[in-house]
């Protein structure tokens, strides 16, 4: 198998900037949908865009998409498809399945018929007449009806891309990794620039803002579930893990600080640091995020603060925010962008925001207040 057809998807509100991801790993062709960008690849693809995907969730291989309606199209057209090629006799595959605005709503049937027709399908065309062991490589299979047209995929990544492997320990409104790095690309900061996170909690933005600045792939210190995949072959897992090495620039010097109020929290993201194998590459204080007197100019600070969403919280939180404003307003060579689902930000900030954007952090709605600061 030379070519595949590849979903990458991404949480609601951030496609585009993973279709740029994709883009900048040199794939053409590039269609947005909601929650996935497709595209045509080959199978190289695979180990590279699960390596170094920062904002997607997962990396799905496109077996066949057709309209259905009843559970004997179903089964047919899923027997039809060429699994054969992508699961091996003792592939295990399990089906997960979801379906929206369908005539087939009923997901446990659709898993179990999907199971049944790519039992038989292998069976045939492995030869093998008894039982399958399924004792092998995990084989992920996703049915996904929308609207009577059914997907199936088959899951290259197994643990969701956004589990690097680095973080150890949490506070308790950690970031997703992928959308912390989403936050990072939707700045334009560079790599020689001063970078700050006053709310770092377990470090997340001010670690995925590391990976970044020197370029380090994300997924290079983890698992995922197609590494072992014959018909990928080991010979290309190989080569994208030594691009991955080779265009790694550890000699990048950064500036890139984080800091929480919470001492705890800043031990906590100091380990992460270390587990991410960046070491003292950033630099952690125990701090007030109003205690904000940088050095330098034209810096970045990026920030997910609490929300006060919590009853007693409120009014605590948007104190602190008019004081970040204050403190903020002292340096306007620094951009500045909050993560919030404070819809009064502006006003406690005391600035209209340059941008704003929506962004889901997990279920809570949230906007992203830019603020872009004036070279000098
Ligand atoms: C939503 S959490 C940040 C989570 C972080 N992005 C992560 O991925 O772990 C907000 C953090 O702000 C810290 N915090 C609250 N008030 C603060 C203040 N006035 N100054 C600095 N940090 C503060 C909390 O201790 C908490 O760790």
């Amino acid at each position: 198998m030379k070519n595949v057809t590849l979903i990458a998807t991404a949480a609601m509100g951030l496609e585009s900037i993973v279709a740029s991801e994709v883009r900048d790993l040199g794939y053409e062709d590039v269609t947005v949908e909601n929650g996935k960008v497709i595209f045509q690849a080959d199978v190289s693809a695979i180990p590279r865009c699960n390596l170094w995907l920062r904002s997607a969730d997962r990396v799905k291989i496109l077996v066949g998409q057709f309209e259905v309606k009843t559970f004997d199209e179903l089964f047919e057209k899923t027997k039809a498809l060429d699994w054969h090629a992508y699961i091996p006799e003792d592939g295990e595959f399990p089906v997960i399945g979801k379906s929206v605005k369908s005539t087939l709503y009923s997901v446990p049937d659709c898993q179990a018929i999907v199971k049944k027709a790519v039992v038989e399908k292998l069976k045939q065309k492995h030869g093998i007449a008894s039982w399958l062991e399924e004792s092998g490589d995990l084989y992920r299979i996703e049915i996904a009806i929308l609207k009577d047209v059914a997907t199936l995929t088959l899951d290259a990544s197994g643990a969701g891309l956004h589990k690097r492997g680095y973080r150890i320990g949490q506070g308790e409104a950690p970031l997703k990794e992928t959308l912390a790095a989403a936050l990072i690309k939707l700045t334009n900061w560079q790599p020689d620039r001063p970078f700050v996170d006053p709310f770092c909690g377990s470090g997340t933005i001010p670690i995925e803002a590391a990976l970044i600045g020197q370029n380090i792939a994300p997924g290079f210190n983890r698992e995922f579930s197609s590494e072992n995949w014959p018909w990928i072959g080991a010979k290309v897992w190989e080569k994208a893990l030594e691009e991955a090495e080779d265009l790694a620039n550890y000699d990048q010097p950064l500036d890139i600080t984080g800091s929480d109020i919470d001492h705890k929290m800043v031990e906590i993201a100091k380990d992460n640091a270390i587990e991410a194998g960046l070491g003292d590459l950033v630099t952690w204080k125990q701090m007030q995020a109003n205690d904000f007197h940088p050095k330098k100019d034209n810096g970045y600070v990026v920030g997910n603060p609490p929300y006060g969403e919590r009853i007693g919280d409120k009014a605590q939180v948007e104190q602190m925010y008019r004081d970040l404003g204050k403190a903020l307003a002292d340096y306007p060579s620094w951009s500045a962008y909050i993560l919030t689902s404070n819809e009064n930000f502006e006003t406690l900030f005391g600035r209209k925001a340059t941008k704003k954007r929506k962004l889901f952090n997990g279920f809570i709605k949230t906007d992203y207040y830019q603020y872009f600061g004036r070279r000098i």
